[in-house]
């Protein structure tokens, strides 16, 4: 039974991810960390520490400490956010990675963390991108990202670390909110059509971006994690999506549960220039017959899902409580 270490566990895929994995390996397998603490039920209700990736000493602490066989490292600044504070991005970015895959070679661990389609560019070809391509990224998350894939494969090549990974379309989802991606609209308009029936897009109509469900991305993690090593070719890091979609289309899906609802653009030119940098959509073909990677959710059915739960959020009587 795995026994594993999360980073930036607070955050929009950690806050499931660390549920999930408690489900499968057990609570007390499962010692969540992030700099910072809340009140939510993910921090009380588990092995939970604070700790700043940048802090190699404590990562080795901890990890040692409770003795950990796995590492899930997350904790990093998003695309968006990173564009906007580059020095910092490189930074935790990278010295997060670098202490984390120390940890993981020190330890014996086996090891995952997400890329993103921010590792493609604008010279990556855009539609049905391949799995081996051009990746000549134009932000500081792009570059991070590559530089990021590179590292868990050297680390896997020259000290043996187990080193696994997936670039992640934008995650959609209704428990956590998104902390500063380019994709971050396609969770916002949710919100929006629940509690207001309108929504003003930051990216422009007819911008395409692939994206998937965050019970997806969850699956596919933990099915990489278990995947047998002698099936696994690429490690870092695998193309997944669910969807390819632009703004109106997820505007028109939503409509067929609230009519009334409407989207307007007032487009950020820093966002939009990052989405037009990343590709239309990305092939997953390799994840597919690697380690049997296969998406549940299509706009249709995470529509529908998306809006109910968050209707139950924001209903007034949840929100009474
Ligand atoms: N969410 C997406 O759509 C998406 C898509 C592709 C890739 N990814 C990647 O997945 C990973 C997790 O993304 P997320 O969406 O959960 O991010 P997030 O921004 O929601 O969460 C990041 C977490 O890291 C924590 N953190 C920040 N600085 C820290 C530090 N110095 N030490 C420790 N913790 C720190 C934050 O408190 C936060 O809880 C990142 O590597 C991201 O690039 C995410």
């Amino acid at each position: 039974m795995k026994k594993i270490l999360i980073t930036g566990a607070l955050g929009q895929i950690g806050s499931e991810l660390l549920v999930k994995l408690r489900e499968v390996y057990g609570t007390d397998h499962v010692v969540a960390t992030d700099i910072r603490k809340n009140d939510s039920e993910i921090a009380l209700s588990g092995p939970f520490e604070i700790l700043d990736v940048t802090d190699s000493k404590r990562m080795f602490e901890i990890a040692k400490n409770h003795q950990v066989d796995t590492i899930i490292h997350l904790a990093a600044l998003l695309s968006a956010t990173a564009e906007a504070k580059p020095l910092l991005a490189w930074n935790l970015n990278m010295g997060g990675l670098v202490n984390a895959l120390e940890v993981a070679r020190e330890l014996s661990c086996q090891f995952f963390t997400p890329s993103s389609i921010g590792a493609f560019g604008p010279t990556t070809p855009k539609e049905n991108t391949p799995q081996e391509t051009i990746q000549r990224p134009t932000t500081m998350y792009g570059v991070n990202k590559v530089a990021g894939e590179l590292l868990c494969d050297y680390y896997f090549h020259k000290f043996g670390v187990d080193t696994r990974g997936i670039r992640f379309p934008g995650l959609i989802s209704y428990v956590t909110p998104p902390g500063g991606g380019t994709t971050d609209y396609a969770v916002e308009i949710y919100y929006e059509a629940v509690k207001r029936g309108k929504y003003t897009s930051y990216i422009e109509k007819g911008t395409f971006m692939d994206m998937m469900y965050m019970p997806d991305a969850l699956k596919a993690i933990i099915t990489l994690m278990e995947a047998n090593a002698a099936q696994i070719k690429h490690r870092n890091a695998f193309n997944v999506t669910a969807m390819s979609v632009a703004p109106e289309m997820i505007a028109s899906e939503i409509r067929k549960h609230i009519p009334e609802f409407e989207i307007e653009y007032h487009v950020d030119p820093a966002r939009q220039a990052i989405a037009e940098s990343w590709p239309n959509s990305i092939d997953p073909s390799a994840a597919r017959e690697e380690w049997g990677f296969a998406a549940e959710y299509n706009l249709q059915t995470m529509t529908s899902d998306m809006l109910e739960k968050l209707s139950k959020k924001y209903s007034p009587s949840t929100m009474a409580k």
